[in-house]
């Protein structure tokens, strides 16, 4: 009895300590994926490039940071940005809020999505 609940402490530490690090590693290569957004966006407040300032992005409304001049469609899309919503935004930003300004095709593979995700959760607070 002893011997499995020791046992069971020892593999939750182990699955727990797998779990956390495939997450940095998924924020890493991630951060490679996120290249192809700078072009636009930067991470830094306050600063408007294309795109607007991605700091402070997640948890934050769509279409809320002072000073750049959103599309309508933007404006009034009424999306708060998590997880799920920056992965279908990432992956097809026309399908996802259409009429948007964004000029970008969208992220098709699965495992680039999966890590900027990652990513941005850690980068874009
Ligand atoms: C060619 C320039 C360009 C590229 C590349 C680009 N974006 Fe954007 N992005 C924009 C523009 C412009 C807007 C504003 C859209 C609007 O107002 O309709 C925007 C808006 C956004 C928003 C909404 C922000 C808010 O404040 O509500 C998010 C999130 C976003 N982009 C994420 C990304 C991510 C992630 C990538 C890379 C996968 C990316 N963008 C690539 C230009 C770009």
């Amino acid at each position: 009895m002893k011997k499995n609940v020791l046992f069971g402490l020892v593999a939750g530490v182990a699955l727990m300590a797998g779990v956390s690090s495939a997450s940095a590693q998924n924020a890493a290569e991630g951060e490679k994926v996120f290249r192809q957004c700078k072009a636009c966006h930067s991470l830094e407040a306050g600063k408007k490039g294309v795109g607007p300032s991605l700091n402070g992005l997640v948890g934050r409304k769509s279409g809320s940071v002072e000073g750049f001049a959103y599309s309508p469609a933007m404006q009034n899309a009424n999306i708060t940005w998590d997880a799920e919503n920056l992965a279908k935004y990432a992956a097809d930003p026309k399908g996802f809020v259409a009429g948007n300004k964004m000029a970008f095709a969208g992220i098709k593979k699965e495992e680039d999505l999966k890590n900027l995700v990652a990513y941005l959760l850690e980068a874009a607070k």
